[in-house]
């Protein structure tokens, strides 16, 4: 069993960055990050984008507002960000209070500004093989993740369990691409398939987004099998400070042994989803300046 570690790939590729944008003359590609009200992890996620983003020599826009904040005044803000040539990347971080439309405001945020790749347009790119789309960030980390650790999925089994929109579809999407690194044989699990374990056990690699803690459990897993774990759950833990222990949606100390290679959590998955988002903002730069030059 190998240990895929995302800090260590996560820190090459921002490495990688900071030198391409270092050799930028003129503008750095820069970033707006938009956070509404005070919500504790929110508050922590948007502070790491902004440091990583300096960390590379990325210029970044906070922006603040107030947690009654009203659709419309908040639709306008987009608007004005969207407008403005010297953002490349918009990002609104989730969740929003509950009287703002979510969906809607991700729809709002010019396709080639969304850096989150959120809007259907960046989704529906993603089933067309159009490069010029954002990946969002976890199923884009994954890919990487993947890549840098030599597993070609090519004629794979890719069993994928969970269909959202930011994680679950796009990934399966991406793994059946006709094109290096990917063209694998996918299927995709839900709460609602038949015989689940099954199916999971056929899995060469089997991606876990579920969102239930220790889920994926020996018995469900094939000997040999590559398994990226993309759940974060909390789960009481009375001997931490906290109350509380991170855990992936991968039953860790039983399936690993069993697994050729195995992201942990947390320090798997996570890490690159910062990483991708600064590729994202960089790629929406280039793709930017290309289209006004
Ligand atoms: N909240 C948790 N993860 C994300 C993310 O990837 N993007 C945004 N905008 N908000 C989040």
């Amino acid at each position: 069993m190998e240990l895929i570690d995302g800090n260590v790939i996560a820190a090459s590729i921002i490495a990688e960055l900071k030198t391409a944008v270092s050799a930028l003359a003129g503008r750095k590609p820069c970033i707006a990050l938009v956070r509404v009200g005070e919500d504790p992890a929110s508050i922590s996620y948007v502070r790491k984008k902004e440091k990583t983003a300096a960390d590379i020599g990325l210029e970044s826009r906070i922006i603040l507002p107030p947690v009654s904040i009203a659709q419309t005044d908040l639709e306008k803000l987009i608007d004005d960000l969207n407008a403005d040539p010297a953002v490349d990347g918009i990002l609104v971080q989730s969740p929003l209070p509950k009287h703002l439309d979510e969906r809607t405001i991700f729809r709002r945020i010019a396709p080639e500004k969304d850096v989150d790749g959120f809007h259907p347009l960046n989704l529906g790119k993603i089933a067309q093989e159009d490069p010029t789309g954002f990946v969002a960030c976890t199923p884009a980390g994954i890919m990487e993740l993947l890549a840098r650790s030599g597993v070609d999925l090519a004629g794979k089994h890719v069993v994928v369990l969970g269909r959202s929109l930011i994680v679950g579809k796009p990934a399966a999407l991406l793994a059946l691409q006709k094109k290096a690194g990917a063209n694998a044989t996918v299927t995709i699990c839900h709460s609602g398939t038949r015989d689940l374990p099954t199916l999971t056990r056929q899995a060469d690699v089997l991606i876990a987004a579920i969102g239930r803690a220790e889920f994926v459990t020996a018995d469900m897993v094939k000997p040999g099998a590559v398994v990226i774990d993309v759940g974060i759950n909390r789960v009481a833990d009375a001997s931490k400070k906290t109350g509380y222990r991170l855990t992936g949606d991968v039953h860790f100390s039983s399936v690993a042994p069993l697994t050729e290679k195995i992201t942990p959590v947390p320090g798997g998955v996570g890490p690159m989803t910062v990483a991708m988002l600064m590729q994202n903002t960089v790629k929406a730069f280039h793709q930017r300046s290309r289209a006004t030059r």
